[in-house]
């Protein structure tokens, strides 16, 4: 718990207790699943818009798109069909009124000209829902692929990029004109109309030591990985003392996939199955975009190989929607962070089985919920 005051009028307040539930969207063809028995998920615009639909009708608090250029491969072809992130979240804009939208945007492929606009665009159509994950990008191949990987600009590096380009954005959204020469952006006499209603909400996933620095001196909230509460809370605490000494308060949010059964047996049993139709090819495909295969194999990496033959992409918790609700009571009572982004195997029988069996005892569980935005 911290007094310190919150830094962003977005309606989040700087620990009310409560906390944001949202949804990982499926704009990724197979979802978080590298498994060939999954169900079979497009990534099609249709099915992302029936999904914010539902999200929306199920009281969840934000949707969330990420930004992905390369796949996986394999039987599957994991990832290999992806929507442009802040076009599918202005559009979804269009079809909800009150869940907030957030979109990826990639700072070594966008000008921050170009990104600030687009963001005051979103807010604009959404009327003030309107939030940016900002991401450095991290694998070589995603981006060289267009010739946009920046060569000699090492992954800290890529975070003094990132300070640069969200300085730049945070002054095109407040200032008439604003002149700025940087290492890697130059600003001259720049304007950018019109401004967005409010501060846009800012998050990002910076896990590492540089990534979580940055975090905590620019963003409202950090993504953190990992599934297990001690270890999440360890995280949690070290992301908002870090945001402390900086006099600001910064939400911490993590992934999780929830796989429903009828019983608890019943969902480990859809895990099994997942497990047993593991595409190698496509867990090869992932393992090589995270360079595992360019660096010696250390014990906490074989670890995280051992987890990912699960299939799953993403932490993961499985069984009745009661035993759901008490898992996820336990993460943050254990962890201490304050929302959860949402995925499921299937999403338009998961998401408001979530709405009707588990939000609202999480909501009576942890009171204190942000105030809804305006409506859109
Ligand atoms: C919830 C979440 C969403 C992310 N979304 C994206 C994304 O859309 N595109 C991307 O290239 N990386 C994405 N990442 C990767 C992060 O931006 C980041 O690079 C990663 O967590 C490693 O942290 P680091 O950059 O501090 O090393 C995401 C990570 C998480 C946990």
């Amino acid at each position: 718990m911290t007094d310190l005051p919150p830094t962003v009028p977005f309606g989040l307040p700087s620990d009310t207790g409560g906390k944001d539930l949202g949804v990982f969207m499926p704009m990724a063809n197979g979802g978080w699943i590298l498994s060939k028995n999954a169900p079979k998920l497009d990534g099609s615009y249709d099915y992302n818009r029936k999904v914010a639909i539902a999200a929306e009708a199920a009281g969840l608090d934000f949707i969330m798109a990420m930004a992905k250029y390369k796949g996986y491969g394999g039987e599957i072809r994991q990832w290999e069909s992806t929507l442009d992130s802040v076009l599918m979240m202005a559009a979804l804009a269009e079809a909800t009124s009150r869940v907030k939208v957030w979109a990826t945007i990639h700072t070594i492929l966008q000008n921050p000209g170009v990104a600030a606009k687009m963001i005051a665009t979103l807010d604009q159509i959404s009327h003030g829902r309107a939030g940016l994950n900002l991401v450095t990008g991290s694998y070589k191949g995603e981006f060289a692929q267009f010739g946009a990987w920046p060569e000699g600009v090492d992954h800290d590096g890529r975070y003094d990029l990132a300070y640069e380009w969200i300085g730049a954005i945070k002054r095109l959204w407040s200032e008439d004109k604003v002149t700025m020469h940087g290492t890697y952006f130059q600003l001259e006499d720049a304007t950018s109309w019109p401004k967005p209603s409010r501060q846009p909400f800012t998050v990002c996933a910076g896990t590492s030591g540089k990534g979580m620095q940055f975090t905590a001196d620019e963003m409202d909230a950090i993504f953190l990985s990992g599934g297990d509460p001690v270890q999440l809370g360890h995280a949690s605490r070290a992301a908002k003392e870090t945001a402390a000494k900086q006099q600001r308060y910064m939400r911490t949010y993590s992934m999780m996939t929830v796989v429903f059964g009828e019983t608890d047996a019943q969902a480990q049993a859809t895990a099994d199955h997942f497990r047993a139709g593991l595409d190698e090819e496509a867990l090869n495909g992932m393992l090589r975009a995270y360079g595992f295969f360019d660096r010696e194999q250390g014990g906490k990496e074989n670890a995280f190989v051992e987890k990912a033959r699960s299939t799953f992409m993403a932490p993961y918790v499985l069984g009745t929607p009661e035993t759901v609700t008490d898992r996820l009571s336990e993460l943050f009572e254990v962890s201490g962070t304050d929302g959860l982004m949402l995925i499921f195997p299937d999403y338009l029988t998961g998401v408001p089985l979530f709405g009707q069996e588990v939000l609202p005892k999480l909501r009576e569980r942890f009171p204190g919920r942000v105030p809804e935005v305006a409506h859109g």
